[in-house]
């Protein structure tokens, strides 16, 4: 279904059960160019919006209930802004997360009705949590008029998740979600969290995303588990270098003085983590030189990186980025996200792209037991109202 069709879907949906006129917003997944895991160690990110989203319709009742209704589930859920719990439906807490939040932050917001639902994969790794928990704080942003800035939006959304759903992910799927714009990937300082545009106007390439069908029950615990292992990291530094708050704090050399003084796997983590960081700023060099050759290095290297160091790849991931090596026309791919699985970002000619998607899925779909599915994706623009 395309951006109309869904959008009128949802909206028709919405009049069929609640007989009002809603609110229309689109909310994008995203692509991480590079840059991962670096989000919640301060560091540098390097993300993108995407055309795959999630559409809402929503609007503002005169009682405290939120209605909601997912459209790709056809569930419905009832509960009252007064007592918000958990709900078993997982698809639930992304959305009470957020009014969750907004209460905590002190602003009035009214019952509402919304039903959303999109063609953001789950399980992808193109985040389509964020893009749930961002779309509807836009939403009820607008129409309670609360005049929250867009980062103060971003925050909440991200509070949202740590808080209500349970995974600690950093700032990275809710910033780009809010900031993102049409042809431009996005540099976040996760320190400071100031941010610049970086065109991505290559005409003749195309962002190919390879979907491994691998999405790992690991992967939030394990997620949980690598925080905790940087945090572990800075503790050792800090015996030494006492003004270190993170690992952007830290320089390759100085990472290197601890290599005898640390756990062999403590210390990886936080190698790969500084390591990536230098990736992220050449690679907006190179987006800059309109270097793709660069580029697509600096992508196999991070990815070299998530398999040997930080350990959060899987055997399908490591096999397409494998491919892609042997490939001409891709001139770089890795496993993006948050690991064990989802999808590989791969950057290739637009003339290739057809047979060279086709050689790599047949090997794939040999070798293992789910089918690749490929996904083209344009870089577009942040959540948006629409119509
Ligand atoms: C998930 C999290 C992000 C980020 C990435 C890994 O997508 O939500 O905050 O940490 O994993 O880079």
């Amino acid at each position: 279904m395309d951006k109309q069709n869904f959008s009128k879907e949802i909206k028709n949906k919405f009049i069929q059960l609640f007989n009002s006129n809603p609110l229309l917003v689109i909310s994008p997944g995203r692509v991480n160019l590079i840059g991962e895991h670096t989000d919640y160690n301060n560091g540098f990110v390097l993300p993108a919006a995407i055309d795959k989203a999630i559409y809402f319709a929503v609007s503002l009742r005169n009682d405290d209930k939120c209605v909601l209704y997912s459209f790709d589930m056809e569930e419905q859920h009832e509960s009252n802004l007064n007592a918000l719990t958990k709900s078993p439906m997982s698809w639930v807490n992304y959305l009470l997360g957020v009014a969750d939040q907004l209460i905590k932050a002190g602003y009035k917001i009214k019952g509402f009705n919304c039903v959303f639902g999109g063609n953001i994969p789950i399980g992808a790794g193109l985040s389509s949590s964020a893009a749930i928990e961002a779309g509807l704080a836009f939403a009820l942003n607008d129409l309670n008029s609360l005049n929250i800035d867009k980062l103060e939006l971003v925050k909440l959304a991200q509070k949202a998740e740590n808080e209500f759903v349970g995974l600690q992910c950093g700032i990275m799927d809710q910033y780009i979600n809010i900031f993102g714009i049409d042809g431009n990937a996005l540099l976040i300082d996760c320190k400071s969290l100031e941010y610049s545009y970086y065109p991505f106007h290559f005409n003749d390439v195309s962002i190919a995303l390879f979907n491994t069908g691998v999405t790992h029950a690991l992967a939030s615990s394990e997620y949980n588990k690598r925080r905790a292992e940087c945090n572990e990291g800075i503790k050792i530094i800090r015996k030494k270098y006492a003004e270190v708050a993170s690992l952007r704090d830290v320089s390759v050399s100085i990472i290197s003085e601890f290599e005898s003084l640390m756990d062999a796997v403590i210390y990886k983590r936080c190698k790969y983590v500084i390591e990536e960081n230098a990736r992220v700023l050449s690679a907006c060099k190179a987006l800059e030189a309109g270097d793709l050759n660069k580029l697509g290095a600096l992508l196999y290297e991070s990815h070299n990186g998530l398999q040997n160091d930080y350990e959060i790849s899987c055997d399908e991931s490591d096999f397409l980025v494998g491919l892609a090596k042997n490939e001409k026309s891709i001139y770089g791919a890795r496993q993006m996200g948050g690991g064990f699985g989802g999808c590989t970002i791969n950057i290739i000619t637009k003339k290739d792209l057809a047979e060279t998607s086709q050689r790599i899925k047949t090997l794939y779909d040999n070798k293992f037991n789910h089918k690749l599915k490929i996904y083209i994706t344009n870089i577009s623009g942040g959540t948006r109202i629409i119509e």
